[in-house]
């Protein structure tokens, strides 16, 4: 596994890589979640190239960029065991020299849930991803369904920038009790963890209330914020049962929607989602 830091050495082994490439962009503290976007590479391209790069410009002021957990030596390991090819690490200044001032938006889908919680987060993610993408030249890239709106905005760039890459969603990996996993479950401390069970416990009660045939938003976001608010640790952010395509609050959901919270458990926000009302082929 070769590890890069410049655009140039980044360019140099990318040109050697057999084709078809697949790119697996994280912010490092590896979990099981990013090794399954890994592995998931491995098995549909000839190579696979990770970054590690934690990305200011999609962190507010008062969020964590400062104390972002961070293990290089640990992510190494993992990615060569997940049989990665290449791993680029560039610096803040290689991303972003003091010239810089050039940003991607996408417009509509950024509006709402983590767009509306957390102003200028997509803008610094879709112009990161942008530049990883135009850097290592990708022929697929893998993200998670964790981050449900992250992977509809990167969908959408994609397309609307003419990107020649495919991008692949994955699904969510969670620890045994239903917690999705993620590099900021490590700033939870044992009652939290277990109170940071509530977001999978609160989607799982709406999604069987779904599947006992409620279809009323209203009532399955009610049955969300009931779940968390009797959580002590937990302060609700915001639940949202929306369009799966556009991301819109619904009255009544008719197709494929989406269920999404965000949470915070102590100090610390999580987010999760479920997918309901996937439409099944007759022919399937
Ligand atoms: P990061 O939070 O490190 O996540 C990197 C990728 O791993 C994302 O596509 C995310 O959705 C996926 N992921 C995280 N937790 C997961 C889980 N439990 N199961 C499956 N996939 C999971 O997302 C980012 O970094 C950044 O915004 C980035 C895209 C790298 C741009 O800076």
């Amino acid at each position: 596994m070769k590890i890069v830091t410049t655009l140039s050495e980044l360019r140099a082994a990318r040109a050697g890589l057999p084709e078809p490439v697949g790119f697996v962009p994280t912010m490092g503290y590896l979990h099981a979640g990013h090794l399954s976007l890994a592995r998931r590479a491995k098995e549909e391209c000839a190579s696979v190239v990770a970054s590690i790069f934690v990305n200011p410009t999609q962190f507010g002021s008062g969020e964590d960029l400062s104390k972002y957990p961070r293990d290089l030596a640990r992510d190494l390991s993992l990615l060569e065991s997940a049989v990665v090819d290449l791993v680029w690490t560039p610096t803040p200044e290689v991303m972003y020299p003091p010239t810089f001032q050039t940003w991607v938006t996408v417009e509509e889908l950024t509006k709402g849930l983590e767009g509306a919680a957390r102003p200028g987060h997509f803008r610094g993610v879709t112009t990161v991803v942008a530049k990883l993408f135009n850097a290592v030249q990708p022929h697929k890239a893998y993200f998670g369904q964790k981050d449900a709106q992250q992977a509809a905005v990167i969908c959408q760039m994609t397309k609307d920038l003419d990107f020649p890459i495919e991008i692949v969603v994955c699904p969510t990996v969670r620890e045994a009790d239903g917690l999705a996993m993620s590099s900021r479950n490590a700033y939870l401390n044992p009652d939290e963890c277990m109170a940071a069970t509530v977001l999978f416990r609160a989607l799982s009660v709406a999604k069987s209330a779904y599947d006992k045939g409620e279809r009323g938003a209203e009532i399955l976001r009610r049955i969300m914020t009931e779940t968390i608010t009797a959580e002590p640790l937990a302060k609700l952010q915001y639940v949202s049962c929306a369009d799966y395509d556009t991301l819109q609050e619904l009255e009544t959901v008719a197709g494929k929607a989406l269920l999404s919270m965000a949470v915070f458990i102590g100090k610390t926000r999580l987010i999760d989602n479920f997918v309901i009302g996937e439409t099944v082929s007759l022919r399937e």
